[in-house]
């Protein structure tokens, strides 16, 4: 036991002294923009993480690079040493613990490559990865065009961006990784290169969707649309509504006319301290139409409250963001089935009722529609496989709570939900083979749901241009 522990020490001490010389090596070329612990600027970025699974952990330090330049460098550094861990963040809303922060090894925080610009005949942006949404929807704000991307304006355009990118305009322009035209982006070995739909093509394409595997993007160019005002009504119904509702979004979900400018989502949300169910709504059209007739089934439905906006982009992006929770995420993908819905609910029902830790939790169910106007159509298409997956919907189980003494409990509730919801659904023949990519728990294989065909394409583009396999090696997230 003695023993064990002694060599627990040395391996402790062993790996502290890589940490610290991979970040001395980071210290003599890149200085000034290394932080230590208790820095202020290593303290902001640490805490600056939206679950505290992640804010949690300590890395040996920090590197905030001021250019494009340095990330080449930082790389070249890192992937010379193979022990040297690292871990990348845009804007750290990814809620699993070391999938944008490491305990020990390096952080780059990209926050601060976050310029955005617009071309001269308004047809791209050129965003840096450091970006948040919000960021670009306020540059962009007047100027009579917008970008598909992030609905909540502090999450990152980076992680959003690699793993898909669910928008308000998915039905009307595709995934937000349809529309990024070129990736600036650091190799493994710190090369920089410009992948478009000519120039390293396979690079192009992997990244739409390939996440943190293939280097470190450092600027997306994206396509631009024509937009102005936008339509947003939140309407809360009793749960005891829930046929009604499940009816109404599933009739939408088979509708031959998907509208291209609806984007809705139905979420159930359960607080486990009152044991109270909400039901809700949110139904935005990207026109600003007052109750757009598309969701007329939705607000024919008795409900408790019911408010619409006619508002910008930018200002329903610039939500308020929720620090000091532990979160979880976990998805799948079914087909449209009210009935299903209904069981789903009370297996939900019957999972979490009484589960009530110390502090609470608070569950979000998140119904998000995946329909054929959402594949791409032009020749850029995503890596996600989702010719196979529609029509149908997503689901994003979430739960949120203070006290961390129950993260594994909670995460183990999630898992319960969610296989017996996938159990019961593919004996229904309901289950599609997709799990969203940035919604996935870290236990699920959202790459490996893409399709064998896609994954194998991820795997060899990675080993092309990370033949060292740092970034599978050394960099945490959903793997190859
Ligand atoms: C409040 C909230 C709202 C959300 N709303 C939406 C939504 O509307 N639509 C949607 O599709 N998703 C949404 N998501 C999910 C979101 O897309 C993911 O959480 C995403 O990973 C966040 O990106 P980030 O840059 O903030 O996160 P990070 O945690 O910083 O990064 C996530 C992953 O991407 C990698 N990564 C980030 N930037 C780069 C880069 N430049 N190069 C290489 N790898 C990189 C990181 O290493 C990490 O593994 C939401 C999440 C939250 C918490
Ligand atoms: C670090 O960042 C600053 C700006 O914050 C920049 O001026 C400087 O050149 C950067 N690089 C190094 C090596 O210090
Ligand atoms: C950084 O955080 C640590 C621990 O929370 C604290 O002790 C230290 O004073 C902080 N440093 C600064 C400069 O605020
Ligand atoms: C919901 O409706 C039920 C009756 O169906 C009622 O008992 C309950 O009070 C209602 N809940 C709220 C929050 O109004
Ligand atoms: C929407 O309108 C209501 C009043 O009708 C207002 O109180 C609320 O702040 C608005 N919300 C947004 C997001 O603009
Ligand atoms: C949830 O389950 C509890 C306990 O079995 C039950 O009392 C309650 O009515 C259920 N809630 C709903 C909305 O069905
Ligand atoms: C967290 O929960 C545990 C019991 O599981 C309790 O002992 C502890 O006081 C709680 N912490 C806080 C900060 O509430
Ligand atoms: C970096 O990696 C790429 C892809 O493997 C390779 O083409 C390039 O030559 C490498 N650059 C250096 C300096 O080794």
């Amino acid at each position: 036991m003695r023993l064990v522990s002694a060599l627990a020490v040395v391996i402790l001490h062993v790996a502290g002294a890589l940490a610290s010389t991979c970040c001395n090596q980071l210290q003599q070329q890149l200085g000034d923009n290394l932080s230590f612990p208790n820095d202020a600027t290593y303290n902001a970025t640490v805490s600056s993480f939206w679950s505290m699974q992640e804010s949690g952990l300590r890395p040996a330090c920090v590197l905030r690079p001021a250019t494009v330049l340095e990330v080449s460098k930082a790389l070249e550094i890192l992937s010379g040493n193979v022990e040297c861990e690292f871990a990348i963040k845009g804007r750290g809303h990814a809620p699993a613990a070391g999938f944008a922060n490491v305990n020990g090894g390096v952080l780059i925080d990209l926050a601060t490559l976050s310029s955005v610009s617009l071309n001269q005949d308004s047809s791209v942006a050129s965003v840096g990865a450091g970006a948040k949404w919000l960021d670009v929807y306020q540059h962009l704000d007047g100027s009579g065009v917008q970008v598909a991307g992030g609905r909540n304006g502090n999450v990152g355009v980076g992680g959003l961006l690699l793993g898909g990118g669910i928008s308000h305009f998915t039905t009307k322009v595709g995934w937000g990784s349809d529309n990024v035209v070129n990736y600036e982006i650091a190799l493994a070995n710190g090369t920089i290169i410009n992948a478009d739909r000519t120039h390293y093509s396979d690079m192009f394409h992997a990244l739409k969707g390939g996440g943190n595997n293939l280097g470190v993007v450092t600027r997306f160019d994206l396509a631009t649309f024509p937009q102005g005002d936008i339509s947003t009504t939140t309407i809360t119904y009793n749960i005891s509504q829930r046929a009604d509702v499940f009816e109404a979004f599933t009739k939408l979900l088979e509708s031959p006319k998907y509208d291209p400018l609806a984007s809705l989502i139905t979420s159930l949300l359960y607080r486990s301290t009152t044991k109270t169910w909400t039901l809700s709504s949110s139904a935005v059209y990207t026109k600003p139409v007052t109750q757009p007739a598309f969701y007329a089934d939705l607000f024919a439905i008795p409900h408790e409250t019911l408010v619409n906006n006619i508002t910008s982009l930018a200002e329903y992006a610039d939500e308020k963001d929720t620090f000091s929770f532990n979160w979880n995420f976990a998805t799948t993908t079914l087909k449209p089935c009210a009935e299903n819905l209904q069981k789903m609910f009370d297996t939900l029902n019957d999972t979490i009722y009484s589960f009530n830790p110390e502090g609470g939790v608070t569950w979000s169910i998140a119904l998000e529609p995946l329909v054929a106007a959402m594949l791409p159509n032009s020749g850029d298409t995503n890596i996600l496989g989702l010719e196979r997956a529609y029509p149908g919907f997503v689901v994003l189980i979430s739960a949120l709570w203070p006290n961390s003494t129950a993260n594994s409990e909670v995460e183990a509730k999630a898992q319960s939900v969610l296989s017996a919801w996938e159990a019961d659904a593919k004996s229904k023949g309901l289950l599609q083979d997709f799990q969203y990519l940035n919604y996935a728990a870290p236990h699920q294989k959202p790459l490996h749901s893409y399709g064998k065909d896609e994954f194998d394409f991820l795997k060899s583009t990675s080993e092309k241009y990370d033949p060292g396999r740092i970034l599978q090696r050394n960099v945490g997230g959903f793997k190859l």
